[in-house]
Formats: structure tokens, C-alpha cells, sequence
């Protein structure tokens, strides 16, 4: 297996964290594919959180992060696509829990109400926990296919 494309979006709340999350990405190995913003210049949220979404919607990549003031904006757009589940955590606890019980596949950070430290742990631990599987296996598929329609 390859390299893991990860790609990552902000909009200008979420841009500085973003740039470093980047950076730390890279340096655990990922291949990053900063979508922008490139400054700190204000801009829309949707500009950003659209083609990330679709990117794990389709299923180019497994898996991405988005960051914007706080999550909740990018997390509206992100989540309107099939098979997307973007889940805001503000702590590495939410983080593990948005792996384990919801499968999440794009991290959606609140630039504005995390510190750089606590970022990265949040990162770091969704990352690196798996889905459990099991009874949420079926809550998971009812998101996208209501009972009956799978
Ligand atoms: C930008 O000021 C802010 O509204 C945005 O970053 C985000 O928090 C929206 O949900």
C-alpha cells in the first residue's frame, strides 16, 4: 500500500492551525493535500469544505480534515454529501469516539476554541483509532440507507 493521501481545508479561522496540522501530517508520513485557504484573508467556508467532501464521498481518499472557526459550518456542508461523516471534536476523547461509534472520515476542528497542543493530540487519536464495528456497524449504515433501503 502507498503513501496515504490526506487532504486538509480551512477557512481563514481555521488557516494558521491548518498550515501547522499540515505540516504535522507530512512529518507522520501522509502525503497532504492542502486544499486551501492560503492566508488569512477572509473567505467562505463552503469554498473549502466542498471538495474535500466530495473527494471522500467519491472515495478518492479515505479520509480528511477541516478546520474553521468552529467546525460547525464546515461540518453543515461536509456532511451533506453520501457517505461522508464529519464529526466536530474539541477533545481527543470526542475524537476516539467519533472513530469508534460513528466511523468518521473527516475530522472537523473548532480553530477558535483549540490550542495548537490540544489540536494535534485530537488529531493523533482519530487517526489512529479504529472503528469498533458491531452495533454501530448498522447505526453507521442507517445515516445514509434509512431501514429497508440497503
Ligand atoms: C468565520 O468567521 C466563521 O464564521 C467560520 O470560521 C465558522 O466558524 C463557521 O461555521
Amino acid at each position: 500500500m502507498g503513501t496515504e493521501t490526506i487532504p486538509i481545508a480551512s477557512d481563514h479561522a481555521g488557516f494558521a492551525l491548518k498550515e501547522k496540522l499540515a505540516r504535522a501530517l507530512a512529518e507522520m508520513g501522509y502525503d497532504v493535500e492542502n486544499l486551501g485557504t492560503s492566508s488569512e484573508a477572509s473567505t467562505d467556508y463552503p469554498d473549502y469544505a466542498h471538495p474535500l467532501a466530495r473527494e471522500v464521498s467519491e472515495g478518492k481518499v479515505r479520509r480528511g480534515v477541516l478546520l474553521c472557526g468552529t467546525g460547525l459550518g464546515m461540518s453543515y456542508v461536509a456532511n451533506r454529501y453520501p457517505n461522508v461523516r464529519a464529526g466536530v471534536a474539541w477533545t481527543p476523547e470526542v475524537a476516539k469516539l467519533a472513530r469508534e461509534h460513528n466511523d468518521s472520515n473527516v475530522l472537523v476542528l473548532p480553530a477558535r476554541f483549540v490550542t495548537e497542543a490540544e489540536a494535534l493530540a485530537i488529531l493523533k487519536t482519530w487517526l489512529a483509532t479504529p472503528f469498533e464495528g458491531g452495533r454501530h456497524e448498522r447505526r453507521v449504515d442507517k445515516i445514509d440507507h434509512p431501514e429497508g433501503t440497503k
